[in-house]
């Protein structure tokens, strides 16, 4: 299984050297083919090490040059980082970057040899049509996307289950799932208000190889009670 700790726009430098300290503390315990990313702000990055992966929330496609307020891979390589969220709802629907603009991040970042964490998924109007809407639509997400990729994790996250408490149901989850895997056979995760009280169930579904955690994933206790549950 792999756990990911997204922490978005939450924590300080000094409270993730605090979170990872505690963090690399306690998984010497956890199944050796787990594996942990941990992806905090970006002026909390550091060469961190430790039996996880750091990555970047987000960077601009380029090595380095004049994109105000970016940064490029110049700035992610002093740390090591070499891996990269990339389509995640919050960029995509409240930043507004557009499929073209995602495919060409993928591109770039995959040219680069990073590890892809390419996140997708649907807005509630979308779920209330029916699986072939939502399909539809998850499908539209990966165009310009090569899904051949070998360093390729595909996150399905329904938006309407992000940050609200309210996952997806077990069985919207493998519908889901089960569809997804007959289009890209890539590791799967499912994100969207993962949690201790859900984490048994969800995990337990055969297309789900992992989660990608918001909320649960800010104390090192409620994410480490998923990494070992
Ligand atoms: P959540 O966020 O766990 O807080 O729902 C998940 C995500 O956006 O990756």
């Amino acid at each position: 299984m792999i756990y990911a700790a997204n922490f978005k726009t939450n924590h300080t430098r000094e409270s993730t050297k605090e979170y990872i300290t505690d963090l690399q503390s306690k998984l010497g315990d956890k199944k050796p083919e787990d594996r942990v990313f941990v992806f905090p702000p970006l002026t909390a990055l550091d060469s961190f090490e430790g039996d996880f992966t750091i990555g970047a929330q987000n960077a601009y496609p380029v090595e380095n040059g004049a994109y105000t307020g970016e940064v490029g891979v110049e700035q992610l390589s002093e740390f090591n980082i070499n891996t990269i969220l990339i389509g995640h709802s919050e960029r995509r629907d409240t930043i507004g970057e557009s499929q073209e603009q995602v495919a060409k991040k993928f591109a770039f970042f995959k040219e680069q040899g990073f590890e892809i964490i390419y996140c997708i998924g649907e807005s509630l109007e979308v779920r209330e049509q029916g699986i072939e809407a939502v399909m539809e639509h998850l499908v539209s997400q990966f165009e310009g996307i090569d899904t051949t990729y070998d360093n390729f994790v595909v996150a399905y996250e329904p938006i309407w289950a992000i940050g609200t408490g309210r996952s997806a149901t077990v069985a919207e989850i493998v519908e889901t799932h089960n569809a997804l895997k007959q289009i890209v056979d890539k590791p799967l995760l499912y994100g969207g208000s993962v949690k201790g009280a859900n984490i048994a169930e969800i995990s337990a579904i055969s297309n789900v190889d992992g989660v990608l955690v918001g909320g649960a994933s800010l104390k090192t206790e409620t994410f480490l009670e998923l990494v070992f549950h």
